[in-house]
């Protein structure tokens, strides 16, 4: 793959709609504005526009004027879909936002629903276009001029991810065709007047080896925004925010060790010191030495510069005992949320003068449960989370990380000093080992697939495959599988080891991990714990199987 050096081709667009408050390190001052139609890319598309630099948010289709204006976008991105507007009563863009004196992009679907609302024509196409496909750049535009993967003698090519059935058959007035493949012809369209631009392949996508240049252009060069979104911008923007809220009233905040919870500590530390208690349960189902890990990495401990209040709470009888005997996953994950619940609680009322509850709520977090309500939902598993608290405790909420996504809150973390184990630590569910080990929960149970785990974990890392795959764990199988120890035969436990690769935890690959390396993590597995005798390795994908077992 070939980088391009993106030239500034125009000066900013000088949008007339949209006042030029840059000041100081104030992150909001310059936002595009993403409108979803549904398209599974969607959150790609603001990933994207956010390593770019620039923060951005995504809102339904048909949001309405008074909002846009409020929120004042230097650039409007319309996404892809996976309607037809062949077809009528589709969806479509709503008629003021081409005339705001905003610059627009449309995207896939995007695009077509601009061509058609602004005059132009779109027809199904015989031939669906899915994949990679080449596209040849045929006439400068600010958008995609000089960008192009190889250097040919005309400079013009692009590898680029198609996946539509329609296509631009007729531009509007005023737009030029700017790039075309064997089979559409208007790949991408321009009006460089009105700074309106449609693009019928995806940049989001990594396939498309030139997207980030492309979106760069168009917010950058284009939009004319600097690039305000930085990690210690956004470190010092929450840091001050948090500051003027609390002032000097009193924090508490669930410690679960996981990335979130972890990097609202520490910026919480950051902002106001001791006035945040954290509290960390050990309900039994934690990984192996979880706990020394995050009392060492942000407690009181001589060696870290957090120093943070935890309470650590030993609540594993309490979490076992009411588990003893349940077998339903729906079942034991109530009741692990249900007492974390209790035992938080009791905490909180006995700090005195406690009056925020702070959470590592993220933005994937806003969208699923706000965001697209009034839009074109994107079809989104939500689990009920461990860390959600009931109305009764009365605390506000202080949610520093509401604005972010993951791989923004890993860089914040290693902003703030968070080491890179802890920052690229694969997710680990709420219940815990609790739906890791089938069938009812003992703490024998536990405490084998604790130690399993531990090794599948460190011959990962040992391998330099931990950070390959993206969740990597050890199930543990209630059922008794015959082995051979010397010459006496006996009846043990089964281990059943899981690694997955995945972008979004939605769908997911097993990840093809080297036969020499499960042969060693099952012969230690098999050899160092006595009560295992067999371990297999889970090859199915996501779907229709899940990452977890339960
Ligand atoms: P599944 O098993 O649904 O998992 O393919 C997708 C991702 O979600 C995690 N997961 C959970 N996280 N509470 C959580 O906080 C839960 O009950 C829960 N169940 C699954 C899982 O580890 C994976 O990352």
């Amino acid at each position: 793959m070939t980088t391009t050096e993106v030239p500034p081709v125009v000066p900013s667009a000088g949008t007339a709609a949209v006042s030029a408050d840059l000041t100081g390190h104030n992150i909001h001052a310059e936002k595009i504005l993403i409108l979803d139609f549904g398209s599974q890319y969607t959150q790609l598309i603001a990933r994207r526009v956010r390593e770019v630099g620039v923060y951005c948010e995504i809102r339904a289709f048909n949001l309405d004027e008074a909002t846009v204006r409020e929120f004042n976008p230097r650039g409007i991105i319309l996404s892809g879909g996976p309607e037809s507007v062949t077809q009528d009563d589709t969806l479509r863009a709503p008629e003021y936002l081409f005339n705001l004196g905003v610059p627009v992009l449309g995207i896939c679907y995007g695009m077509q629903t601009m061509a058609l609302q602004l005059g132009g024509r779109v027809e199904a196409s015989s031939k669906r276009e899915f994949g990679y496909a080449r596209v040849e750049v045929n006439s400068p535009s600010n958008l995609l001029q000089d960008i192009h993967d190889e250097r040919d003698a005309d400079n013009t090519y692009l590898d680029v991810w198609m996946s539509h059935g329609d296509k631009v058959a007729q531009l509007p007035p005023g737009f030029q065709g700017v790039a075309s493949t064997s089979t559409t012809e208007f790949a991408a369209m321009a009006d460089d007047t009105r700074h309106f631009y449609g693009l019928q392949f995806h940049p989001e996508v990594n396939h498309t080896l030139q997207g980030v240049a492309i979106m760069t252009r168009f917010i950058k060069t284009i939009c004319g925004c600097q690039g305000l979104w930085t990690p210690a911008n956004i470190v010092e923007d929450i840091i001050t925010d948090v500051r003027l809220r609390v002032g000097d009233r009193k924090v508490i905040l669930g410690l679960s060790g996981g990335v979130d919870s972890s990097v609202v500590a520490a910026l919480l530390s950051r902002a106001i010191g001791d006035q945040l208690t954290c509290v960390f349960v050990d309900n039994g189902l934690l990984r192996n030495e979880e706990g020394e890990q995050v009392m060492n990495m942000l407690g009181q401990g001589s060696e870290n510069v957090f120093k943070l209040n935890i309470i650590k709470v030993d609540a594993a009888d309490l979490f076992l005992g009411k588990l003893a005997g349940v077998a339903d996953p729906e079942q034991k994950r109530k009741i692990i949320g249900n007492t974390f619940i209790e035992v938080f609680d009791a905490q909180a009322k006995a700090i005195e003068d406690v009056d925020f509850l702070a959470q590592g709520t993220i933005y994937p977090d806003v969208i699923e449960s706000a965001g697209n309500k009034d839009g074109k939902a994107h079809v989104i598993k939500s689990h009920h989370n461990v860390g959600g608290l009931p109305d009764y405790m009365q605390l506000a909420l202080i949610e520093p990380l509401r604005e972010l996504f993951k791989d923004e809150v890993r860089k914040i973390g290693l902003e703030l000093g968070l080491t890179k184990e802890m920052v690229f630590r694969h997710p680990f569910p709420g219940p815990g080992l609790g739906v890791r080990i089938l069938g009812p929960v003992s703490k024998p149970f536990a405490d084998l697939l604790r130690e399993a785990d531990a090794i599948f974990i460190e011959e990962l890392r040992a391998a330099n495959l931990y950070e390959k795959v993206s969740q990597a764990f050890a199930v543990f199988l209630p059922v008794k599988s015959v082995g051979v120890v010397g010459d006496a035969r006996r009846y043990e436990y089964v281990i059943a080891l899981r690694a997955v690769e995945t972008i979004d935890f939605m769908t997911a690959r097993w990840a093809h991990l080297p036969y020499d390396f499960l042969e060693k993590v099952s012969g230690r597995i098999i050899n160092e714990i006595s009560g295992i005798s067999r371990v297999t390795y889970d090859i199915s994908s996501k779907p229709p199987a899940t990452i977890e077992w339960e």
